[in-house]
């Protein structure tokens, strides 16, 4: 009775008390975190372009059949569409057809979706009349048609295809056969020439031009020591040879598991998207062609950092007082950095000029992680690949001796295709470098 009585008008309570308020402003707060429609359609063209640039065929990427995956994740063809008509929205019409197919595929294939086959073919039958392709166009379009007699669009398109159909057959029965030249020879000067976007792609790939077995006969490994440095004369560290011209060296255990740990964690919070100097204001902004987030660490706030600047210094024998901070970098899936020099080119003199320190000679560069796919270091103009391997670092001078650039030191981060990449670097400068030479042991005390 009590409860029937007494407590029933608590329940009638509870029963009436709109519960939705609360949950709407909770989600009103946590949905700025959430990701936008930038974010999305970032994700989305850093997906192609790591479809491109590792060569990976749809259906590959769909079922998540990568190198290094351990929990595969897959795509369903909701997904695939969605793809694709962002594809569309970027007129890049070569992926639009490559998304739309697999969504068809799957649905072919018997997958329950909401994805809906009229709509798929629709912008399937268009990307590939884009692309000149009017007979597959066509028989997209006659699929569709099949599917939605009365599609308009669809309708109206199959019209106009058959009329530029027949327009071209009668122009092919006119054409000679000297155009015919023309075309082929256009096309194998398209084959000949490599532009440097294909060769980047190809050194991250790993399919890099190897080096004749001659020349590499003279990449060595050693111990080094520094140029006899005190430090270094008992515990000489692990040196190897990547590649000869522009020399490009790796030092091997040269930075510990807990040392990475420390300039991580100092560098996590505060870790930003990287930026590029626009050569147009000047300013720093965000660009496509760097995708990164990192930090500088300087070595007054912690033992470590000072003492790795320490190590870089007595390494390369260079003065690291006049260089940078540390710069710590994390590219997440699809972050990469595209070809670039690390140095000020002579067209844009006012690069460093605030800093009162020259160019920049030399570049050292840590690895702090191992890559599960993807992320190599690669130097397009020579045909070099530089892997990632915890606890190593590779140096390389930026400069030649008289000051002028070394083009050939051009070099890029590749898009990490699975996993997550970790380094830090530091670019050191010309001022301080006019005297140098190894300290004593005197010194040292
Ligand atoms: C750079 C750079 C290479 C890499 O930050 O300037 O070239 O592999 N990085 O991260
Ligand atoms: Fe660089």
């Amino acid at each position: 009775m009590k409860r029937l009585n007494t407590e029933w008008g608590e329940l009638e309570n509870l029963v009436l008390k709109d519960m939705s308020d609360g949950f709407i402003s909770n989600m009103t707060i946590q949905r700025q975190f959430f990701p936008n429609d930038e974010d999305q359609t970032g994700a989305a063209k850093a997906l192609l372009r790591l479809q491109d640039t590792y060569n990976l065929d749809t259906d590959t990427l769909s079922r998540g059949n990568l190198p290094g995956v351990k929990h595969k994740s897959f795509l369903t063809a909701e997904d695939c569409f969605e793809l694709g008509k962002i594809a569309y929205t970027e007129a890049d019409y070569y992926h639009t057809e490559l998304w739309m197919e697999q969504a068809l595929k799957q649905l072919d294939e018997g997958e329950v979706s909401s994805a809906d086959k009229v709509y798929i073919l629709d912008y399937l039958s268009y990307a590939v009349y884009q692309q000149g392709d009017l007979a597959k166009a066509m028989a997209l379009t006659r699929r569709l048609l099949e599917l939605d007699p009365e599609h308009q669009r669809a309708n109206g398109n199959m019209k106009y295809f058959e009329y530029i159909m027949a327009k071209e057959k009668e122009a092919n029965k006119s054409s000679t056969d000297s155009e015919d030249q023309v075309e082929k020879e256009t096309e194998v000067k398209k084959k000949d020439y490599l532009p440097e976007r294909r060769k980047y792609e190809m050194l991250c790939r790993g399919e890099g031009l190897k080096m004749t077995p001659r020349r590499q006969k003279r990449l060595f490994c050693r111990y080094y020591d520094g140029n006899r440095n005190p430090r270094y004369i008992l515990g000489p560290v692990k040196q190897e040879d990547e590649w000869d011209k522009p020399r490009i060296v790796r030092f091997l255990d040269i930075i510990s598991d807990e040392e990475i740990e420390t300039v991580k964690e100092l560098a996590k919070p505060r870790l930003s998207r990287a930026t590029v100097h626009d050569p147009e204001t000047g300013k720093l902004t965000t660009a496509h062609y760097r995708v990164s987030k990192s930090a500088w660490l300087s070595g007054y706030e912690s033992p470590v950092v000072s003492r790795i600047n320490t190590r870089i210094q007595d390494l390369t024998g260079l003065d690291v007082s006049t260089a940078e901070e540390l710069q710590v970098a994390n590219y997440g899936v699809g972050g990469q950095y595209e070809p670039h020099f690390d140095f000020a080119r002579k067209d844009e003199p006012d690069a460093f000029k605030e800093l009162g320190t020259g160019n920049r000679i030399a570049t050292w560069l840590f690895y702090m992680s191992d890559v599960s796919a993807g992320g190599a270091t690669v130097f397009p103009e020579v045909g070099a690949s530089v892997w990632p391997r915890k606890g190593t670092a590779v140096f390389w001078y930026n400069l030649f001796p008289s000051g002028e650039g070394d083009y050939s030191t051009r070099h890029a981060a590749c898009p990490v295709l699975v996993g997550n990449k970790w380094v830090s670097n530091k670019w050191l400068h010309e001022r301080g470098q006019e005297f140098r030479r190894p300290c004593t042991l005197s010194e040292l005390e």
